[in-house]
């Protein structure tokens, strides 16, 4: 397996209020590639391990993690190991564009793809609602991140997740539910 060693996050360094006050949804962004620190930062701000019981800087239902962040690039797909801080690759080919149910210019374009996968099996005793909201903090917390960066961000939601695990290398019982693409603002 294919694998990348993140560095150190990049620190954040606007102050909390001023990052919810300034967050927006931008979907116009280059295609310049973010720097791998800045990726380490998005990662960090939605599923960094924050405490020798592994408890993260974002919630989850009954406790479970049952959601992880995987990374989409030109580069192919990437589950994002938190421990080690380093990426594990899935799928070679750049699957970014099956991501989207229409928007295939706008994904194809941004650098990242942050993809929020659910991992069924493990939260089956859980509501099914359960998993959709970890993923809706983790997203806040990447677009708290992006905003604090100067970087553009955008939550998504209308793709086909089947389509798209398949095209992510996935195991069935891992399901992609919600995205966060980012890149620098054009
Ligand atoms: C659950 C959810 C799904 C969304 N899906 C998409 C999407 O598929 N494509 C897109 O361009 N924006 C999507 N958005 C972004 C919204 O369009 C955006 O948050 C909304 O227009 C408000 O703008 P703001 O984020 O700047 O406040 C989604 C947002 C949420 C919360």
């Amino acid at each position: 397996m294919k694998t990348i060693q993140l560095p150190a996050a990049k620190a954040l360094p606007m102050t909390l209020d001023e990052a919810l006050t300034k967050r927006r949804t931008n979907r116009d962004c280059t295609a310049e590639a973010l720097c791998d620190c800045e990726l380490a930062a998005l990662l960090k701000a939605c599923a960094g391990i924050t405490s020798e019981d592994g408890r993260r800087t974002t919630p989850s239902t009954l406790d479970l993690r049952a959601v992880s962040p995987y990374v989409l690039r030109a580069d192919g797909a990437w589950r994002w190991n938190a421990v080690t801080n380093m990426l594990e690759q899935t799928a070679e080919a750049d699957v970014r564009k099956v991501s989207t149910a229409y928007q295939f210019e706008y994904v194809d374009k941004a650098p990242v793809t942050i993809v929020f996968v659910a991992d069924q099996e493990r939260a089956k005793n859980a509501r099914p609602t359960g998993v959709y909201v970890d993923a809706g903090t983790m997203g806040q917390s990447c677009y708290l991140a992006a905003t604090s960066m100067g970087l553009a961000g955008c939550v998504r939601a209308s793709f086909d997740h089947e389509e798209l695990r398949k095209a992510m290398g996935l195991a069935e019982h891992l399901e992609p539910i919600v995205l966060f693409t980012c890149g620098r603002p054009a």
